[in-house]
């Protein structure tokens, strides 16, 4: 990932330089005087290539005597330069800078927390997982190490970036978790991980096996049961609610199944790799439990994930199988496949019954079928809370993290009706991320929402701010949910 820093608004003398562009707007003063320097050549440029600043519109100029390029990058019209496009703004610039090894993005004229965001968008954007590559040539390398952010005002700017530096931080921690291939990260590594989370201030408990046993964890243990990687269940805690302030913390809840081959309803070998991310519900709640200590946010908040590994084996659970969740309601195994709802039934309970919070949201890669009702631009929001709802929607527009809302009912909750046991595990094709949902709600007692996030977490294509690969999904999104409304 590059570095960023801020810097006083004067022109580079050497390297790349990024120049914003406010569609019908007037250029800013160092672009004025980068076009000055260059004889007229970025205007001339800009009309030749037809650029006038629409957003997502970007135009190359070689950089003359001193700069080596100069790109101009468009932002749209005035209203619809909000930070969300500053930080796609600065993730254009990396990819447009990308060759090379030190530029700067002019953000003169602009308030200070437009800097920060670019500079977040730009960090975002140049992430990579590269901690197995041995081979790797100088050439394939982004070269591209550090962006300077040309600011009128450069303390304004480092104090906007403090509290992002802490979001970053939290989904690069979320990013690497859910890249991690299968052979690294099972359930005790990635408590292991958490553990070392301890040092933002977070309160780290680890639930062994027998723990989870003896307390009766029933439905989260039978998806582990045919691993020889064994179970865990992380609980971490933020206290960082004023005096006086509800002290009730708010719960996140994350399926972290560290591999998911369906165990006895084993999946199709082709793609079964993918299922490495079936963990990216824990990943995105551990990386928004670090941003949130990170920046010291005014809320309590408590994050319970649940981390199982789902293999098929002599042990492992079986279609027909009724086994007794944490709450004593029995379930019907109809297919081994359906095993993240039964992680979350008891990871669900287990946070209500211990911690009373203001409110649930669990994230789960719960069903394929989100994936083929929202495809990959909005994760499926269902939600008990009409509240919760609309600020949930409210923040995906701002942090980009869409949410679209699905339904809930009295008819979806009938297929899951079984001939043996109170409920069954699986109730046809049809809607099926409705049914999963449907069934994660038998388990709720309060406010509460569920994001599936099995269509968001992975991005199968490089956009603006999230290079293809994990994404995080969730991490900017909750955050942003408790800064906006939760925290006081
Ligand atoms: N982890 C999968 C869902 C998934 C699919 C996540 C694709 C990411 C990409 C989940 O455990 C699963 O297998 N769901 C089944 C449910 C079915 C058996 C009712 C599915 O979606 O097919
Ligand atoms: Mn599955
Ligand atoms: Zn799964």
């Amino acid at each position: 990932m590059i570095e960023t820093r801020f810097s006083p608004a004067t022109l580079p003398t050497a390297g790349g330089l990024a120049l914003l562009v406010v569609e019908g707007g007037t250029p800013s003063a160092l672009h004025q005087s980068a076009d000055l320097a260059s004889g007229g050549a970025l205007t001339r440029a800009a009309h030749a290539a037809g650029f006038t600043g629409t957003k997502g519109q970007s135009c190359v100029v070689l950089g003359g005597e001193h700069l080596s390029r100069i790109v101009l990058i468009g932002l749209g019209k005035p209203d619809e330069h909000s930070v969300r496009g500053m930080e796609e703004a600065g993730g254009a610039a990396t990819v447009a800078l990308a060759r090379e090894e030190h530029a700067a993005l002019a953000v003169d004229g602009m308030p200070p927390s437009h800097a920060a965001h670019a500079a977040l968008g730009a960090r975002l954007r140049s992430y990579r997982f590269d901690r197995y590559r041995t081979k790797e040539k100088a050439d394939d390398k982004p070269k591209l190490a550090s962006l300077t952010i040309l600011t009128d005002d450069t303390a304004g700017a480092d104090a906007a970036f403090t509290p992002l530096a802490a979001i970053l931080h939290g989904t690069i921690v979320s990013r690497d978790l859910i890249s991690e291939p299968p052979n690294v990260l099972y359930p005790a590594e990635m408590a292991a991980r958490c553990v070392a989370l301890a040092e933002l201030g977070l309160d780290v408990e680890v639930l062994e096996p027998a723990e989870l046993e003896k307390q009766g964890w029933g439905a989260l243990l039978a998806v582990a049961q045919g691993s020889a990687r064994a179970a865990r269940v992380v609980v971490m805690q933020w206290r960082g609610a004023a005096d006086g302030a509800d002290p009730s913390p708010l719960a996140f809840i994350g399926k972290g199944v560290t591999f998911d081959t369906g165990g006895i309803s084993i999946k199709p070998a082709p793609g079964m790799e993918d299922m490495k991310w079936d963990m990216a519900g824990a990943g995105t709640v551990i990386g928004l439990m670090a941003a949130l200590a990170g920046r010291k946010a005014k809320v309590n908040a408590v994050g319970v994930v649940g981390l199982v590994e789902n293999m098929p084996s002599g042990t492992a659970m079986r279609p027909g199988d009724v086994i007794r969740s944490l709450s004593g309601q029995t379930i019907e195994v109809q297919n081994t496949d359906a095993e993240g709802r039964l992680v979350l039934a008891d990871l669900l309970w287990y946070a209500q019954d211990r911690f009373t919070p203001r409110f649930s949201v669990d994230l789960a890669t719960l069903t394929g079928a989100i994936i083929v009702a929202l495809g990959h631009e909005h994760a499926g929001l269902f939600c008990n809370d009409e509240a919760l709802a609309t600020n949930l929607l409210a923040v995906g527009e701002i942090t980009g993290e869409k949410l679209w809302r699905m339904p809930l009912g009295k008819a979806y909750d009938k297929l899951i009706r079984s001939d043996i046991a109170d409920m069954k595990n699986i109730g046809g094709r049809p809607g099926g991320s409705i049914i999963g949902a449907q069934f994660v709600q038998r388990f709720v007692r309060g406010p509460w929402a569920h994001l599936d996030i099995a269509g968001t977490a992975w991005a199968t294509k490089d956009t603006d701010t999230v290079p293809k690969g994990a994404s995080a999904f969730g991490v900017r999104l909750l955050d942003r949910l408790v800064a906006e409304h939760y925290e006081a």
